[in-house]
């Protein structure tokens, strides 16, 4: 994966970035999905160098469940978090990106790296800016 710094200019290695694929790949297993069958992992790897992890959880009210992306962010923020270097996003296969509800949260928090995986092959990682993914979006500093 080689050495490198996130978008937004937070330092992440190649250590972190295993940890972090990782973590996204076996929260996966934890998704409640019955009614998709959709399983989602994600984790956010913050500037503290903690991870955090969510799966995307369903109900029998549709409407109710919530992305794996925003479980992993809103696990983070309840934390106290504010800064984050990337999130990976682990599917069944190589072809998941976050959703874009979930661009739109995250962008909240500046243009960090979005890893994709799938467990079908969790060699190939996919690295997004998030800015490439949502272009000309709505974040904080329009309401300064
Ligand atoms: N899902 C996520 O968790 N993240 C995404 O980026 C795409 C969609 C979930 C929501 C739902 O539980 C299932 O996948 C099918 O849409």
């Amino acid at each position: 994966m080689g050495k490198q710094v996130s978008e937004n200019g937070i330092k992440v290695n190649d250590a972190a970035l295993r940890t972090l694929v990782k973590a996204a790949l076996e929260v996966r297993e934890n998704s409640y999905s019955p009614y998709s069958n959709y399983k989602v992992g994600a984790a956010l790897l913050a500037a503290s160098g903690k991870i955090y992890a969510g799966a995307n959880f369903e109900n029998a009210s549709f409407g109710a469940g919530t992305c794996a992306e925003r479980a992993a962010l809103g696990a983070a923020l309840s934390a106290g978090e504010r800064r984050f270097a990337a999130i990976c996003v682990a599917g069944a296969d190589g072809s998941i990106t976050p959703c874009g509800i979930c661009r739109q949260a995250l962008c909240e928090f500046g243009d960090m790296d979005v890893y994709c995986v799938g467990a079908d092959d969790p060699s190939e990682v996919k690295k997004y800016k998030l800015s490439r993914l949502l272009p000309a979006s709505f974040g904080p500093d329009r309401l300064n």
